[in-house]
């Protein structure tokens, strides 16, 4: 396994470990605390920055860009069908994000569990289809060079203070949570 795919295979196990997070959030029960909206918020701040931004962002400027030089095919192939997943779940981020602004919890419920089963079924084809031909097809000197890419790309998009912030707002979820 590359140090680009990796890289990338340890993001997906944050994702996972938030997206379990996310379902425990739901069921909760709060009654008489007012405190869901509020994790709410700080879980589509997470997802906005964290998954869209800096990991998606990692997939299709980077890699996807250099499978699809090496000859993976992009519309009609695997990377097309990953970019419009891609796509897809930034439009269940904006309803979850509208539902919040429109106080509507159960609309926001509803947006987050399709996002949920997006993202899921998302990350095994990644992790068990498409990661496995970038391992076949890039060899270890462009896989280093990519890793460079998405270091930089990081650093631009988020910085090393906020991506300390995404990780300390994780730690604290999963103590409340339990998860
Ligand atoms: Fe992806
Ligand atoms: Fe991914």
């Amino acid at each position: 396994m590359g140090k680009a795919t990796q890289d990338l295979r340890k993001e997906h196990d944050s994702i996972l470990h938030v997206l379990k997070i996310m379902d425990k959030m739901i069921s909760a029960d709060t009654k008489g605390d007012n405190t869901k909206p509020q994790y709410y918020n700080e879980l589509v701040y997470f997802l906005k920055i964290f998954a869209d931004k800096c990991h998606h962002g990692k997939e299709e400027n980077f890699l996807f860009a250099e499978l699809i030089k090496k000859g993976v095919p992009n519309e009609g192939g695997p990377v097309g069908v990953m970019l419009k997943e891609h796509n897809l779940g930034r439009e269940y981020i904006a309803l979850m994000n509208k539902a919040l602004e429109s106080k509507d919890l159960t609309e926001f419920n509803t947006a987050a569990a399709k996002y949920r089963n997006l993202l899921l079924s998302h990350i095994e084809k990644e992790n068990n289809v498409l990661f496995v031909m970038a391992d076949q097809l890039l060899d270890e000197d462009m896989q280093d060079k990519l890793y460079q890419d998405f270091e930089q790309h990081e650093e631009s998009v988020i910085g090393h203070g906020v991506h300390e912030e995404l990780h300390s707002m994780i730690h604290k979820w999963s103590e409340k949570f339990e998860v």
